[in-house]
């Protein structure tokens, strides 16, 4: 276990059950941290929360859309619920799509990038 001084620190993940967002999780997993792992797909979130040993690492799978800030509004009550704070956030949220040729399509994935979970 690698020490960076985040021993018992809550992380938040979004886009936690992705490939970037499962890497960043076992990151953090293996310096200590407890973790929260949001996605709107909530298998997926728990699919990455649950491949840590229960023993070693703290970890809780929460359904959010980032998008949406009632979702996001609910996700961050249920974490601070569960673990009493928030210390780091990281956003792994996101989707990309080519070429983004109509509103229809830009206006999603533009939100993710620029008003996702704060
Ligand atoms: N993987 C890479 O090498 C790479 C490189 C550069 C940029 N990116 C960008 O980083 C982001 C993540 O990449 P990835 O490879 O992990 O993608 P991924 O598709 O594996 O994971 C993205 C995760 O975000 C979740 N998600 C999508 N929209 C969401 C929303 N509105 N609310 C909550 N969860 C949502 C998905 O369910 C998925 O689990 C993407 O935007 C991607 O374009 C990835």
């Amino acid at each position: 276990m690698r020490d960076f001084g985040l021993r018992d620190k809550v992380v938040v993940i979004t886009g936690g059950g992705g490939a970037l967002g499962s890497a960043f999780a076992r990151g953090f997993a293996d310096s200590g941290a407890s973790l929260a792992i949001l996605d709107f797909n909530l298998d997926k979130a728990k699919a990455t929360a649950t491949s840590f040993p229960a023993e070693k690492v703290k970890a809780i799978a929460v359904a959010a859309d980032v998008s949406k800030d009632d979702q996001v509004a609910k996700a961050v009550a249920e974490v601070v619920k569960h673990f009493g704070t928030i210390d780091i956030l990281v956003n792994a949220a996101g989707v990309q799509i080519y070429p983004p040729k109509t509103l229809s399509i830009w206006n999603p994935a533009n939100g993710i990038s620029w008003s996702t979970f704060v």
